[in-house]
């Protein structure tokens, strides 16, 4: 009873390494094909171009409220700059996280196998996505905003504790939400051509990562209690990965008052639905890797993105 038992065990974990490594093959085979040097393959000496904003207007935190009626045109387009860069900085606070969270990833395996390699492949494209953001911030003339002193200091915890569901799931929720605003931006024509290049190249390369963290999620089977904890701490990541991405001090840009700014942006019902907007994909694949639940759903809700 107990070897048929271990028997079923050894084909399943098998069966779950074979697939490992077919998606690890893929994604090495298309990283080959299709890998961008931004260095060199974004138009960095272009000058910006007059009137055109850097993200749409509706996707702007204060679009439609009174403080936004208050604005010109001139302050409505340095604001969008602004969101811009601040979203670009959360990504590298993110991307560091997770390269780091990656390489203990790989550590603890063979490197041998092809899912390692494609750890280590993720984390160069990563790599190369910092330094693409941290340029297109300083070709801007905005500061890199951060994502504020009490997620930068849980993000050097979490980077160093966190668990397979948290890495992946982590991962899953901030690459979509990036993903879902620049997906809009590559192809809205009517953007800054710097913002639209670097949307484009990230897009392309961030389709893969998506890939491996979500077959990593669904890789995972969490037992009841566990599966409690692992909500409760993505409900945290989603909480401040997502009120984070917009800095208080981009509404001092246009000379709105950082807090008076951040408050009509959480009252914003069209900042709020675009949250929504964005989320709703990832929300639904967390959600069936067993990560939405009761115990993080308060914390969902207060981020604004259910
Ligand atoms: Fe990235
Ligand atoms: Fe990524």
């Amino acid at each position: 009873m107990a070897t048929t038992a271990r028997k079923a065990t050894t084909a399943v974990l098998e069966e779950r390494d074979r697939q490992r490594r077919r998606t690890a093959e893929r994604l090495l085979a298309s990283s080959v094909k299709l890998s961008f040097d931004p260095l060199t393959e974004v138009d960095w000496d272009a000058e910006p171009v007059p009137g055109a904003y850097y993200i749409a207007p509706r996707r702007i935190s204060l679009y439609g409220t009174a403080l936004w009626q208050g604005l010109t045109e001139e302050q409505r387009i340095e604001l969008s700059k602004h969101e811009v860069a601040s979203v670009a900085s959360v990504g590298i606070w993110f991307e560091e996280i997770l390269m780091q969270m990656l390489l203990r990833h790989a550590f603890d395996r063979d490197p041998t196998t092809a899912h390692v390699q494609y750890a280590l492949t993720e984390i160069a494209d990563e790599c190369r996505h910092s330094v693409m953001f941290a340029r297109m911030i300083a070709k801007m003339g905005a500061p890199a905003y951060g994502a504020g002193r009490v997620a930068h200091n849980l993000g050097r915890v979490f980077k160093a504790v966190s668990t397979h569901s948290q890495t992946f799931g982590g991962t899953m929720y901030v690459e979509e939400i990036l993903d879902s605003f620049q997906r809009e931006m590559m192809n809205d024509e009517s953007l800054q051509p710097l913002v639209r290049q670097v949307s484009r190249i990230h897009v392309i390369e961030e389709a893969r990562h998506i890939t491996y963290a979500r077959e990593e999620l669904q890789r995972k089977d969490l037992g009841l209690v566990r599966r409690r904890a692992e909500q409760l701490l993505m409900g945290v990541v989603i909480y401040f990965a997502t009120t984070r991405l917009i800095h208080p001090r981009v509404y001092a840009s246009v000379g709105i008052d950082p807090a008076e700014g951040s408050r009509a942006a959480r009252a914003n019902p069209h900042w709020r639905a675009a949250k929504v907007e964005m989320a709703a994909k990832v929300v639904g694949v967390l959600d069936r890797a067993g990560l939405v639940g009761r115990t993080n759903r308060w914390l969902l809700r207060a981020a604004g993105v259910v």
